[in-house]
């Protein structure tokens, strides 16, 4: 099996301190991964390499079935090439509907801010109730945005990086601010999701990851400290050293 997403030996340093240090892992196609880690292990910088918004110093990353360099792509470029992510905060449009805002994102090429370009098309109205279902907000169409609780417009969000069909979707810490009750639907989406897609998430929270039920990978100081189950991981001794034990 090749990767969908490889990463090869990247090391990152900002003022000379190694927040990446020779990073190694690949992600397959429609696999489900948690990444989890103490404060500061670099979980967020590498999503910021992954979609092009810092530079590794060495290292290559890897992409698709030719194996393309995502090093020598924008950041534009890398969202065309199926790369979707998503922020902690959610950016949707407030004083739009859940159907604008799928809307706008479903017309609009793919890219950061390329939403704010969009052109209605006639049958997209069928795809936003889909999408929408998908994301459980099928209730909730013609519902101004700023109305929806927290969770829900995480989920909106996360409907309209799949307007743009993304093979990879990178989610950063998503169970902040959710209720016990959203934190659980959202592991059932991103489950129902990485049947069609890859999904990376990284999140703090044990029970979602327990509840996501995928292969977990634990980063400490810029590099893989453990990789496997959950379970698998969590008896690991410097797992729970530099990570668990800290409380
Ligand atoms: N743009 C940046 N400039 C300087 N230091 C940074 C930058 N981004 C991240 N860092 C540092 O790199 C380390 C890893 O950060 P981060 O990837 O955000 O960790 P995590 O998401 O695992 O908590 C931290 O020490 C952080 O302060
Ligand atoms: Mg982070």
């Amino acid at each position: 099996m090749t990767a969908l997403l490889e990463v090869r030996g990247i090391s990152v340093s900002f003022d000379g301190f190694r927040a990446i240090n020779n990073l190694s892992f690949e992600i397959g196609e429609c696999e489900l991964r948690a990444i989890i880690g103490p404060n500061g292990a670099g979980k967020t910088t590498f999503m910021d390499i992954v979609t092009g918004k810092t530079r590794p110093n060495e290292g290559q990353v890897l992409w698709g079935e030719g194996s393309k360099s995502l090093l020598r792509m924008n950041e534009s470029q890398i969202a065309q090439a199926g790369i979707g992510r998503k922020f902690q905060r959610p950016t949707v449009f407030e004083d739009q509907t859940v159907a604008e805002n799928l809307t706008m994102a479903l017309s609009a090429p793919r890219g950061p801010f390329s939403v704010l370009r969009w052109r209605p098309s006639a049958d997209s109205a069928a795809r936003v109730a889909e999408l929408a279902a998908e994301v459980g907000l099928a209730e909730h169409l013609s519902r101004k945005s700023g109305e929806l609780s927290h969770g829900q417009k995480q989920w909106l969000e996360i409907g309209m990086l799949l307007a743009q069909d993304p093979r990879l979707l990178l989610v950063d810490e998503p169970a902040a601010g959710m209720t016990l009750a959203e934190r659980e639907q959202t592991t059932t989406l991103l489950r129902r999701l990485s049947e069609k897609h890859a999904v990376v998430v990284v999140e703090h929270d044990m029970d979602f990851v327990r509840r996501l039920d995928c292969k977990v990978t634990v980063l400490h100081e810029g590099s893989v400290l453990a990789e496997g189950s959950l379970d698998h991981v969590t008896a690991n001794p410097e797992v729970i050293e530099v990570y668990l034990g800290r409380g």
